[in-house]
């Protein structure tokens, strides 16, 4: 990398833009000749047709990592043949220019932002929900006596990047649960829950937006709200990656202060691809964990010997080091797909098709569903147990008849089902009757 870094300032960036064949020096105007429309997506037939899924499977667990969809494929192998082409002057002129329309994580941003009803310059660029969490909470400001309030719900990656967090600062971190049962659970009782485990040393509140463990989507609104009418100062970190790409919601507006998730689950943006949404107000209560390759400050201030000035940022959170570069610009095709798909269309198939399989499997005798029925409690994700069989032995036997679930990797674990923009109400009742079948209902 050079020296010769740019201060970018999110000027006028054209609308997102999808692949081209990118040769150095002049971007916008090869993208605007050479990038492949965006297909029509205008029925789900036609979304379908994107992925390159095996079909002899029904794939009912994609949201455990993407399939590439077309578009996405098509924007990595242009970059990928831009940058084997000639690695140095397309990293150097894409990635670094002083252009912002040449600035290709300036368009990702934006896409991004557009999405998520933000501003781009309050996005960091990760590699997943892991790596977003983890700069999150190494870079707080916790000290010795501080408590972190987060949840039993919490994946390992959350607790984790707490556990290490609190460590290394001395400060400790205690788990609620917000229910016992997440099929019969409330709004109400959940708040009161929360509420009532905030303690005079807590600084720190982690939720989970979807738990991956039994699909309860959290009234995550309800709950900051009610929260921060009390405790202000508390600050919200939500692992949001499975509401991310199946609900009608701007992350940006759900009210957490940080908003972490991977794109590279319900998104279809590339693997290895993540974000991180805070406000400008947020992002300068952090220190930076990993040397970021993009602000000119940084590298002025290493230069002269000196500290580096002004608050914390996204771009100087975002984790430098060069990349896989072809998946991190990649990730703009998958938003222009949501876009053009439409967040509220999207999210409206992704509950119908969960509606249809919740409604079905709770008629099944023998089968005891942990989602709650309400679609406002529920996104993308179906929790539910076979009487007498262990979750992995429900896998194991809808694998037998072709369809991908999962187990949820928790200490207490269901098995999970998971209709979204891949499958079919056809595809779901095919579910059901093999879930029936191993129930012997
Ligand atoms: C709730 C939750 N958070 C975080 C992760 C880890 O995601 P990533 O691979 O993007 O780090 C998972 C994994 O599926 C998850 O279910």
């Amino acid at each position: 990398m050079s020296t010769a870094l740019s201060r970018r300032r999110f000027l006028a960036m054209p609308a997102a833009f999808g692949a081209a064949s990118l040769l150095p020096g002049g971007f916008a105007a090869a993208l605007a000749e050479e990038a492949p429309p965006m297909p029509d997506l205008s029925d789900w037939g036609k979304v379908r047709a994107q992925f390159d899924l095996d079909p002899a499977w029904l794939h009912f667990a994609s949201f455990y990592l993407a399939s590439h969809p077309k578009p996405v494929r098509d924007a990595v192998e242009a970059w990928r043949r831009a940058i084997d082409r000639d690695p140095y002057q397309t990293v150097e002129h894409n990635g670094y220019s002083e252009d912002p329309a040449e600035w290709v994580p300036g368009h990702v941003l934006a896409a991004i932002a557009g999405y998520v009803g933000g501003r781009a310059g309050d996005i960091a660029l990760t590699h997943n929900t892991t790596e977003g969490l983890a700069l999150v909470y190494h870079g707080l400001p916790l000290k010795p006596g501080d408590e972190v309030l987060a949840t039993a719900h919490d994946h390992y990656s959350h607790i984790t990047s707490i556990a290490y967090a609190t460590r290394r600062a001395g400060a400790s971190m205690r788990r609620i649960a917000l229910y016992e049962d997440a099929a019969t659970a409330t709004p109400d009782a959940m708040v009161g829950r929360l509420l009532q485990a905030v303690s005079p040393r807590t600084r720190v509140v982690g939720l989970t937006w979807v738990h991956s463990s039994t699909g309860m989507r959290l009234p995550v609104r309800e709950m900051v709200d009610a929260l921060k009418e009390r405790h202000p100062d508390v600050l919200l970190v939500v692992d949001g990656v499975h509401g991310f790409g199946s609900t009608d919601v701007a992350a940006a507006t759900l009210g957490a202060d940080y908003f972490c998730a991977g794109c590279h689950k319900w998104m279809f943006a590339p693997r290895g691809t993540g974000m991180v949404w805070a406000s400008a107000e947020n992002w300068a209560r952090l220190t930076p964990i990993v040397p970021d390759f993009s602000e000119i400050e940084g590298w002025n201030a290493w230069i002269e010997g000196r500290e580096r000035k002004g608050p914390t940022t996204a771009e100087r959170m975002t984790p430098g080091g060069f990349q896989a570069f072809e998946h991190q610009w990649g990730a703009l095709a998958a938003f222009r797909m949501h876009e053009a798909m439409g967040r509220a269309r999207v999210g409206a198939r992704i509950r119908e098709l969960n509606d249809q399989l919740k409604a079905d499997l709770a008629g099944i005798r023998k089968v005891r569903l942990h989602t709650p029925m309400s679609g406002e409690l529920s996104a993308g994700l179906v929790a539910f147990e076979v009487d007498g069989l262990k979750p992995e032995d429900v896998v194991k036997r809808l694998l037998q008849a072709r369809i991908v679930a999962s187990s949820s990797p928790y200490a207490v674990s269901y098995a999970r089902l998971a209709p979204s923009l891949v499958n079919t109400p056809e595809e779901v009742e095919r579910a059901v009757r093999a879930v029936r079948a191993i129930a012997g209902a």
